[in-house]
C-alpha cells in the first residue's frame, strides 16, 4: 500500500540522553505542532532528526533510540555535531532564517556552512531513498530542506514531490543577495508542488524564479524542462478540536485538578475585580518581537496610568536556537527589559511582566490561552503564527482579544484581530486599550467569525488541499510526458 512520507529537519519528538537513559518531549514550532496531526491520523512515515547527534548516541542508548523512533512512525537521519553547527546552526538559521525574515544584518554567508547544508541535505536524501517505494507521495518541509525535492527528483523522477515553506520567501530584492541563490531556487523546483502560506510569499517566489533563473511562468504554473510545476498559497491551519476540546475540559475542572500555574492566574483574576491578563506565547527569537512588545507595554502603562495594578504582561518564551550569539543576545535583552519594567513600576503586591522562559507542557498552555483575556502576539515578521489561531481556538466562551503584528501571515486570515504595526508603540498602546475596554458583545462578534473560519480551515483540511492540488499536479505532469 502506497504511503506519504513527510520529511522536515525536526521530528515531532526531541530525544535526550541522561546516564544512559533517554527522555522524549515533544518538538516545538508550528511545523512540529501542525504536522503532528496529519501525521498521527493517516498511514505515514516521517523522516528527520532526533534533535540527538551522532556522538551523543552511544552503543547501550542506540536501540532505545531507535525503538522510541519507531513507535512513533519516524525514521532517523543521523547528523554528526559538525553537521549540526555548520548546517542547523550555520546555514538555516545563520543565514536561510534572518535573509528569509528580513534580518538582513543578522545574516552571514559562509562557504563552509553552504558545503555542510549541501551534505546534510544529500543525507536526507539517501534516507528517503531507502524508504521510498513506488506509489508513494513524499511532502518535504522547510527551510533546512530546500535543496532536498531536486535531490529525490533526480534519482526518482516519477516520484509526486510536495514542498511547503512555513517561513516568509522573502521579495526579490532581499533574495537577489544570497550568493547561492540559483542553486536553492533549482533545488525547490525538484518539487512537483510548491507551497506557501500567503500569496505575497508565493508571488515573492515566482518574481524571483522569472527574474533569476529565467523560467516562463504562467499565472502559478513554472515550466520547467518537461514538468509543469505548480506553485500556490495554503494558510496552515491548527488542530481546532484539539484545542477548543481541551478548553472546554479545562472549563469543568474542579481546584484539586487545577494546576500551580492555573492557581497563580486565579489569584490575579480575583485581586480585583477590572484585574486583567495579556498573554504572550513565542519561541525565544528575534522575528518574534519580544523586546518591541515589552517596550510597548511599558509606554502603555505609561501613557494610560489608571492600568498599572490592573492589568499583567504573561509572557512564555520558550528557548530556542540557544548557541547562535543573536538568540543569546536576545535573551539577555529581553531579561533586562523584563527586570526594567518590574523594577520601574512593581509594587509590594503587583508585578507587571510575569516572565517564564521555559518549556510549558500542553495542559499549562491552555491554562494560559483560557485565563487570559488579551493575546499580544507582535512579531517584526512571522511566516504563519499558529499561537494567535490557538488562542482564538480556546476561546469557548466566545471572549477575548487578539491584538496581532500585520506582519504574521496569520493576519491575512484574521481581520477580525486589532491589527497593529509591531513598530508603532503609540498604536499598539491605544490598540491595547481599546482590546481591554472592548465591550463583551463586540468581542464575541470578532472571536465567532475568527472560530468559524479557523474550525472550517483546520491543519487536516490544509493537508487535505495541499494532497489535492500534488495528486493533481501529477496528472498534469502525466499528460505532458505522455503526448
Ligand atoms: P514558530 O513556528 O515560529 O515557533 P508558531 O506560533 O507558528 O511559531 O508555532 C509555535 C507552536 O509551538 C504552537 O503550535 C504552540 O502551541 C507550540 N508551543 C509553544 N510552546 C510550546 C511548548 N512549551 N510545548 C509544545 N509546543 C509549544
Ligand atoms: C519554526 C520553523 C521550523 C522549526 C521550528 C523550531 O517553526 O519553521 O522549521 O522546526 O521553528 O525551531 P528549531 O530550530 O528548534 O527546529
Amino acid at each position: 500500500m502506497s504511503k506519504t512520507i513527510i520529511i522536515s529537519n525536526r521530528l515531532p519528538l526531541q530525544i535526550k540522553i541522561e546516564e544512559d537513559e533517554i527522555s522524549v518531549s515533544q518538538s516545538v514550532g508550528g511545523l512540529a505542532t501542525g504536522m503532528k496531526s496529519v501525521h498521527e491520523d493517516g498511514d505515514s512515515l516521517w523522516i528527520g532528526w532526533s534533535g540527538l547527534t551522532e556522538e551523543e548516541i552511544t552503543d547501550t542508548t542506540r536501540d532505545k533510540v531507535q525503538k522510541e523512533i519507531e513507535k512513533n512512525k519516524c525514521a532517523m537521519v543521523p547528523l554528526s555535531e559538525d553537521d549540526v553547527d555548520h548546517f542547523y546552526y550555520g546555514f538555516s538559521n545563520k543565514t536561510l532564517w534572518p535573509l528569509f525574515h528580513y534580518f538582513m544584518e543578522y545574516t552571514t554567508f559562509e562557504q563552509e556552512n553552504w558545503e555542510s547544508y549541501k551534505r546534510v541535505n544529500q543525507k536526507f536524501a539517501d534516507v528517503v531513498l531507502d524508504h521510498v517505494e513506488d506509489g508513494d507521495t513524499i511532502w518535504v518541509h522547510d527551510y533546512q530542506l530546500l535543496l532536498l525535492p531536486n535531490y529525490i527528483k533526480q534519482k526518482k523522477p516519477d516520484t509526486n514531490i510536495g514542498f511547503f515553506l512555513h517561513i516568509p520567501f522573502p521579495s526579490y530584492e532581499v533574495f537577489r543577495t544570497f550568493p547561492w541563490r540559483e542553486e536553492v531556487l533549482e533545488g525547490m523546483l525538484g518539487a512537483d508542488l510548491i507551497g506557501f502560506h500567503t500569496y505575497d510569499y508565493e508571488r515573492h517566489f515566482l518574481s524571483c524564479v522569472r527574474r533569476l533563473i529565467h523560467l516562463e511562468t504562467n499565472f502559478n504554473e513554472i515550466s520547467y524542462d518537461d514538468r509543469i510545476i505548480k506553485v500556490d498559497s495554503f494558510p496552515m491551519g491548527i488542530d481546532y478540536d484539539k484545542f477548543y476540546n481541551a478548553a472546554l475540559a479545562h472549563e469543568n475542572m474542579n481546584g484539586d485538578e487545577k494546576s500551580d500555574i492555573q492557581k497563580r492566574l486565579d489569584e490575579h483574576l480575583y485581586s480585583s475585580d477590572d484585574a486583567k491578563m495579556i498573554l504572550s506565547i513565542d519561541r525565544l527569537d528575534y522575528t518574534k518581537g519580544i523586546p518591541n512588545r515589552i517596550k510597548a507595554f511599558e509606554y502603555f502603562l505609561e501613557k494610560y496610568p489608571e492600568y498599572q495594578q490592573k492589568v499583567r504582561l504573561i509572557m512564555l518564551a520558550v528557548p530556542s536556537r540557544s548557541n547562535v550569539p543573536q538568540y543569546q543576545l536576545l535573551k539577555r535583552e529581553t531579561d533586562e527589559l523584563v527586570g526594567r519594567i518590574n523594577g520601574k513600576f512593581s509594587t509590594v503586591s503587583w508585578t507587571p511582566v510575569w516572565y517564564f522562559y521555559r518549556s510549558l507542557p500542553f495542559d499549562n498552555l491552555i491554562d494560559l490561552y483560557t485565563s487570559c483575556d488579551v493575546a499580544m502576539i507582535t512579531p517584526i515578521r512571522d511566516g504563519m503564527n499558529l499561537v494567535a489561531k490557538e488562542y482564538v481556538a480556546t476561546r469557548v466562551k466566545q471572549d477575548g482579544v487578539l491584538v496581532l503584528s500585520e506582519m504574521a501571515g496569520a493576519s491575512k486570515e484574521m481581520n477580525e484581530a486589532l491589527l497593529i504595526n509591531p513598530n508603532n508603540f503609540e498604536a499598539i498602546a491605544d490598540k491595547l486599550k481599546q482590546a481591554l475596554e472592548m465591550p463583551k458583545e463586540e468581542q464575541k462578534e470578532r472571536i465567532t467569525s475568527m472560530q468559524a473560519r479557523l474550525k472550517r480551515y483546520s491543519v487536516e483540511k490544509w493537508a487535505e488541499e495541499f494532497f489535492t492540488a500534488l495528486n493533481t499536479s501529477k496528472t498534469v505532469r502525466n499528460t505532458i510526458v505522455s503526448k
